[in-house]
Parts: C-alpha cells; sequence; structure tokens
C-alpha cells in the first residue's frame, strides 16, 4: 500500500513541457478506457514484478521508457498482454505465468504508468481480507474456497483467475453484472410442477447441473423441464456500507490471490 501511494506530480515537472502536455491527454483517453480499479491491482503487480528491470517510474531501460505511450512489438492491447506473459525473446524478459486478470491489470497499469494518482487504496492487505471474509464480512457463511464452506453460493476458490479487479470490486459493492453467467441464479420447474431454486454447476446442450437451496446436487433434463429461467435477483449482499474502503480494499486483495489450488 505504502508503494501505491507514492506521488506522480513531481515526475510530471521533470519531464519536457511539450511530453508532458502529450502525455496528459494520452493519459485521459486511457483513464477512460482502463477501470481505476485494474490499474490499481497492476500498479501492485509492477512492483513486485517489473521494477527491477523497468524501475520505479518504468525509465530504467535505456532501451524502452515505458512511459511512452508507443511499444515497438505491442501495436495494441492484446499483443502487449501476450509479450507481458510470453515475454520478448531474445531479451531479459521472460515468459512469466500471469492469469487473464493481472495481465489486464498489468496493461491497464503500462498505458497509464506515470499519468495516474494512486491515491486510492483499492486492492489491500491479502492476509487481512481473509479475516474479514471468514470473520466481519460472512463472506464465508455462503461461499466457499478450497473445499471449506457451504456451496449456496459460488465456490471462490479460482475467482481471482476469472474475474479483474474492476469486476471483483463492483461484486461488493453489488453492482449488477458482478457475476459469472452461470454462477446467476435460476429457477426451474419440472414437468410435475417442482420448482426448484438453484445455481447451475454446468450445462450441456441437453441437461443442466444444480445445486438447489438445501445444497443437493441435482441433473435435470432440459427437454422434461417446464420453466428454466436464469433470475436477475441476486442473494450477494452489498458491502458498500457494511464494510469500510480499506476492509472492501482487503477482502479484493484476498479474492485476487485466490487462483485455484
Ligand atoms: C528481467 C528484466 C525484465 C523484467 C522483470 C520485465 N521486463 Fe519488460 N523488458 C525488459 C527488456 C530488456 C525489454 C526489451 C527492451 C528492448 O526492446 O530491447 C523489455 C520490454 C518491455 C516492453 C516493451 C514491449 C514492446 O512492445 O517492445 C514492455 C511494455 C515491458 N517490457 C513491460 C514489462 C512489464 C509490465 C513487466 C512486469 C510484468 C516487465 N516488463 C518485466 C526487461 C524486463
Ligand atoms: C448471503 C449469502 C452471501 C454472502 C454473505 C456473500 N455472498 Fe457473494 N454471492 C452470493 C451469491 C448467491 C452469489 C451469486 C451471484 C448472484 O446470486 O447474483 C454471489 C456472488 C459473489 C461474487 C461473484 C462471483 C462471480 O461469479 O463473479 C463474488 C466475487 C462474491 N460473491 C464475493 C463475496 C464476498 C467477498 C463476500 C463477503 C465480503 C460475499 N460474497 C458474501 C452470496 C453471498
Amino acid at each position: 500500500m505504502q508503494m501505491l501511494r507514492r506521488p506522480f506530480a513531481f515526475l510530471a515537472l521533470a519531464l519536457p513541457a511539450a511530453l508532458a502536455a502529450s502525455g496528459t491527454a494520452q493519459a485521459q483517453d486511457h483513464v477512460g478506457r482502463y477501470e481505476q480499479t485494474d490499474i490499481e491491482f497492476g500498479a501492485r503487480l509492477y512492483n513486485m514484478h517489473c521494477i527491477a528491470c523497468h524501475g520505479e517510474n518504468g525509465d530504467l531501460l535505456p532501451e524502452i521508457n515505458l512511459r511512452n505511450t508507443q511499444f515497438p512489438n505491442s501495436p495494441s492491447d492484446r499483443a502487449l498482454g501476450e509479450n507481458i506473459r510470453n515475454g520478448l525473446p531474445g531479451t531479459a524478459m521472460v515468459a512469466t505465468e500471469y492469469s487473464d486478470a493481472e495481465i489486464t491489470a498489468l496493461v491497464a497499469y503500462v498505458r497509464n504508468i506515470g499519468s495516474i494518482d494512486l491515491d486510492s487504496i483499492a486492492v489491500g492487505d491479502a492476509i487481512r481480507g481473509q479475516a474479514i471474509f471468514a470473520g466481519k464480512g460472512e463472506c464465508s457463511t455462503c461461499h466457499r474456497v478450497f473445499g471449506q464452506g457451504p456451496r449456496s453460493a459460488p465456490d471462490l476458490s479460482n475467482i481471482g483467475a476469472l474475474r479483474t479487479a474492476a469486476q471483483l470490486e463492483r461484486s461488493l459493492l453489488g453492482a449488477p453484472g458482478g457475476t459469472i453467467p452461470i454462477n446467476r441464479p435460476v429457477r426451474a420447474v419440472t414437468a410435475d410442477g417442482t420448482v426448484i431454486n438453484g445455481r447451475r454447476l454446468n450445462q450441456d446442450t441437453f441437461t443442466v447441473q444444480l445445486v438447489d437451496e438445501n445444497e443437493r446436487l441435482l441433473s435435470l433434463e432440459k427437454a422434461s423441464l417446464r420453466e428454466f429461467t436464469i433470475l436477475e435477483t441476486t442473494e450477494m449482499p452489498s458491502y458498500a456500507e457494511t464494510l469500510s474502503d480499506e476492509e472492501r480494499a482487503d477482502v479484493l486483495a484476498y479474492m485476487l490471490s485466490l487462483k485455484g489450488m
């Protein structure tokens, strides 16, 4: 967190005026296109994985200054992400295993490096977040992680690899669209009129596997159902009020650390 708060303002002064001006115009574009939470998560990853070579300000290597917005081998964000993941052949930058969420964050940060004010604390401390997850936040009364906990809500063991930082933050704020489609609650009515409310674990063309409200695992044949609806409602509480900004930042850091077994 300390590092995320380093002031960037003085850097602009050090640059020639013309460069600084064009940098600002770019930055405005970028901040619109990239989500602040991803940029902040990217800053944290950058400090862990990139700073040794590229330096705190992205300008340590004589060959490449990350504060420029054009990179010779990365014409697009997609190419940039692939180069960060696969490394650049023939250079010191080697392949590293990053999740898609981490690549999204690193690209967002690199595109905004030096032009963004990292004052907030969107991504906090994962250890504290784990304690809140099990304690004050009561997340573990609904969610399962690494085989522990109920199945009534989505298993979050791999959520850090599946969702970007910005998406996870939206889930915590109870914003719509925060959930992976398959995790949306469903309602099924069987031929004999039995109503099943639950959540999909899996589905194919003909069948759907559900866990119902009583945590029973069911496999239903779609053709035999009278009704099958994906619901817009959610049982996921909003933590906008019940957790402080700092607590949410810690829980977010914990979720981002969940990348499967
Ligand atoms: C071991 C040192 C090292 C590490 C660690 C490293 N890089 Fe690099 N990076 C380099 C070198 C060397 C180059 C290539 C310079 C050149 O063009 O010859 C490079 C090039 C780049 C480029 C330019 C790509 C292009 O299109 O030309 C980007 C962007 C970049 N690095 C981002 C990152 C990010 C983000 C991280 C951390 C996730 C990272 N690097 C980690 C050494 C490193
Ligand atoms: C009362 C039960 C309940 C509690 C408590 C709860 N959740 Fe959820 N959560 C759900 C349900 C159910 C969903 C599935 C989405 C839906 O129903 O809209 C969900 C969805 C999510 C998602 C989105 C998963 C995806 O697929 O993208 C995340 C992330 C999440 N919860 C994290 C948390 C965290 C972190 C906490 C604690 C701070 C928490 N939840 C507390 C029930 C709960």
